[in-house]
């Protein structure tokens, strides 16, 4: 391994002159729930032989944070379900210029793994939580347990992490009308909750995605009969556009790639857990850097050297089209989000 460590401070620029500091890596594509609007039914996995090693993600993770990478969001598929994770997050939260180390889960491992993951340096984790009530809950993810899931957030939440988020997809007719109580659920534990817009990544069975769209706006009319909202400046880089609830120690996010574009203030790239870089969650610029771990085992400056390339071939944006078949075919389950 090459131990000649860059002294000067090396930042990621891409062609569009936008700064990439964050970086979520995809530890495996599978998932123990599935969500009719990330994937189908019956769903191919990758097989596990052609996964990235934790050693190799690990390796991965710091050539990152050697080229001014700050922060690392931890995701999957569901990322707490794979095989020894917690020596991942150990090995990723002692990285020396790492700034932050979270996680975006579907909260069914909380209960278990949210004092590890603190201990291990995480300290903001997202929790994807569409319904409160049961049944509606089992629709939506086809297999998964509200239960559990409420029993890993009130886990997290006796443990005083610095931030929890709730992230909540909204579909028509499916919970459009749970906005109100997923935002009071957030207020009574003073933790923030972002709404997503859901996005045309992969073929899905369950619906239509033209006819389940209900855009941010809407919500945020809905939210407006029963609280004040007050726009915030406030940004974790994010493509969330913050609002406070006045009166209150929430802030509601909305996350639109449809009716607010926020391309040219991407700040990020992701690792599928088969090793491919991708540039944009809505394009399918990507490099290999599986290749060159493999072809050149533990030389962290050719990781490096390939990761600088990679920036040039950054899409300037997506190209998300509602009314027509996805473009893009890879499930948001392999790029977590
Ligand atoms: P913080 O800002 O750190 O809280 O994280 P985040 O909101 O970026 O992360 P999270 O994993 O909670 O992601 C929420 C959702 O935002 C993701 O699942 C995606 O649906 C969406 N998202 C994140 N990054 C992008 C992006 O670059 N483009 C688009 N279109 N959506 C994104
Ligand atoms: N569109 C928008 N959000 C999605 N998620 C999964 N699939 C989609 C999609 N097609 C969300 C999950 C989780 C986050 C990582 O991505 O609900 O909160
Ligand atoms: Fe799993 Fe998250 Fe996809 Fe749901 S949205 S199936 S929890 S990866």
């Amino acid at each position: 391994m090459n131990i000649n460590q860059n002294t000067h401070h090396e930042k990621l620029i891409d062609k569009f002159n936008r700064h990439i500091n964050y970086v979520r890596i995809s530890v495996t594509d599978r998932c123990d729930f599935r969500c009719t609007y990330c994937m189908s039914e019956k769903m191919q996995f990758v097989p596990r032989a052609q996964l990235l090693t934790l050693e190799e993600i690990a390796l991965v993770a710091r050539a990152f944070t050697e080229l001014g990478v700050e922060k690392i969001r931890i995701t999957g598929g569901e990322p707490l379900i794979r095989k020894n994770i917690m020596q991942l997050f150990e090995n990723i939260g002692k990285l020396p210029k790492l700034k932050e180390l979270t996680t975006t889960t579907n909260g069914s491992h909380l209960l278990a793994l949210a004092k590890p993951l603190q201990d291990a340096g995480v300290e903001r984790i997202n929790i994807s939580l569409d319904s409160l009530d049961p049944e509606k809950f089992r629709k939506i993810t086809r297999i998964g347990n509200l239960k559990n899931v409420l029993s890993g957030i009130d886990k997290a939440l006796s443990l005083d992490f610095k931030k929890l988020k709730i992230n909540s997809v909204i579909l028509k007719n499916r919970n459009h009308n749970e906005v109100v109580d997923l935002v009071r659920f957030a207020i009574n534990r003073g933790i923030d909750i972002s709404f997503i817009e859901e996005m045309p990544l992969g073929l899905i069975d369950e619906h239509n995605r033209n006819e389940t769209y209900y855009s941010s706006d809407l919500i945020k009319n809905d939210l407006e009969h029963e609280y004040e909202l007050v726009s915030s400046t406030i940004s974790t880089g994010g493509p969330s556009r913050y609002y406070k609830i006045i009166g209150t120690d929430t802030k509601v996010g909305f996350i639109s790639p449809h009716s607010h574009n926020f391309c040219s203030q991407c700040n990020r790239v992701r690792l599928t857990a088969e090793g491919q870089l991708l540039l944009c969650l809505g394009q399918e610029h990507s490099v290999s850097l599986k290749k060159i771990i493999r072809a050149f085992p533990g030389d962290i400056e050719k990781l490096k050297n390939s990761i600088r390339k990679a920036m040039e071939i950054k899409p300037k944006g997506h190209e998300f089209d509602l009314t027509e078949k996805p473009i893009i075919f890879r499930h948001m389950n392999v790029t977590g989000g």
